[in-house]
């Protein structure tokens, strides 16, 4: 019965019908996602996905569609979906109001030293390691750059480390030159998990949405702001 109903969803998320709101169809999305995309509460794995650029989603969907991104959950669900219901798709959750809050799964409280460390590598960068400030290109609000760099405020800890692995380890790509690869690449291991709970305590009170395509141009050269915009 379990298997009916998973098969009925997926028929539902992935064939879109004329005649209902992108909303009602992407009821399969709600349990991990929440219902206007903010995230649910106390979620240690998912990431929101409300505000984010729909240059971002777009591309993010299509790599799960066609494996540069690897996660069995969302590889299911969008297996037969075509490019113009994954548009729509990141259409929709992009202009959705920004996750505001910090993510809520209780991250480990950081020493003075550690937290001073992580603000200073996402603000500075690490000039030894030659890594780039986060905030050079997620923006001084780390609200993200329209058309392909989302937001990092609000993410769940432990999601920020897997794509950092996931990056490290060739299970994710953007499109290149995969800047975000380098970043990964570069940082110093000891330092992501106190970047990454650093990061899941920051919130965007105001709800400030990604700054607009070519207001700040970042350090080095990435794919993902290339791409061709939704439309
Ligand atoms: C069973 C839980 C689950 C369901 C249901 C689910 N997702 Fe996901 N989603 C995830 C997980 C887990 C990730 C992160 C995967 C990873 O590690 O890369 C994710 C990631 C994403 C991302 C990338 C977000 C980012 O910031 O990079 C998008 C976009 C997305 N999901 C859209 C959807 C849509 C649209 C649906 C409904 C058709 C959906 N998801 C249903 C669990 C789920
Ligand atoms: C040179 C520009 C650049 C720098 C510097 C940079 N990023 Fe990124 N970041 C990107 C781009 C581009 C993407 C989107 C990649 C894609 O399309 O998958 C991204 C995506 C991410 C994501 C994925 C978000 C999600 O929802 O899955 C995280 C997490 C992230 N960056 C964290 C960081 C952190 C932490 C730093 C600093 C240590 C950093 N980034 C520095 C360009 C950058």
């Amino acid at each position: 019965m379990q298997k009916l109903l998973a098969f009925a969803l997926l028929l539902y998320a992935t064939a879109p019908l004329a005649d209902e709101g992108v909303g009602e169809r992407l009821a399969a999305c709600v349990a991990c996602h929440g219902k206007s995309g903010e995230g649910v509460r106390g979620a240690e794995y998912y990431p929101h996905l409300a505000g984010k650029p729909a240059g971002y989603l777009f591309e993010q969907l299509k790599g799960f569609r066609d494996g540069r991104r690897v996660n069995p959950q969302m590889a299911w669900l969008v297996q037969f979906a075509d490019d113009t219901w994954l548009r729509e798709i990141a259409d929709y959750y992009a202009a959705l109001p920004p996750r505001a809050h910090a993510a809520d799964t209780g991250a480990d409280a950081l020493t003075p030293e550690r937290r001073e460390r992580a603000e200073r590598l996402v603000r500075e960068g690490d000039p030894v390691r030659n890594v780039p400030a986060c905030s050079a290109c997620h923006g001084a609000n780390l609200a993200g750059l329209e058309p392909g760099i989302p937001a990092t405020v609000g993410l769940p800890a432990d999601y920020i480390v897997a794509q950092f692995g996931h990056w490290r380890d060739g299970v994710r790509h953007a499109i290149e030159p995969d800047c975000m690869r380098e970043v990964a690449r570069a940082i110093a291991p000891e330092d992501i998990r106190a970047i990454a709970t650093w990061l899941s305590q920051q919130s965007n009170p105001e709800g400030t949405r990604p700054a607009p395509a070519g207001s700040f141009t970042p350090p080095t050269s990435c794919g993902a702001l290339h791409t061709e915009t939704t439309r």
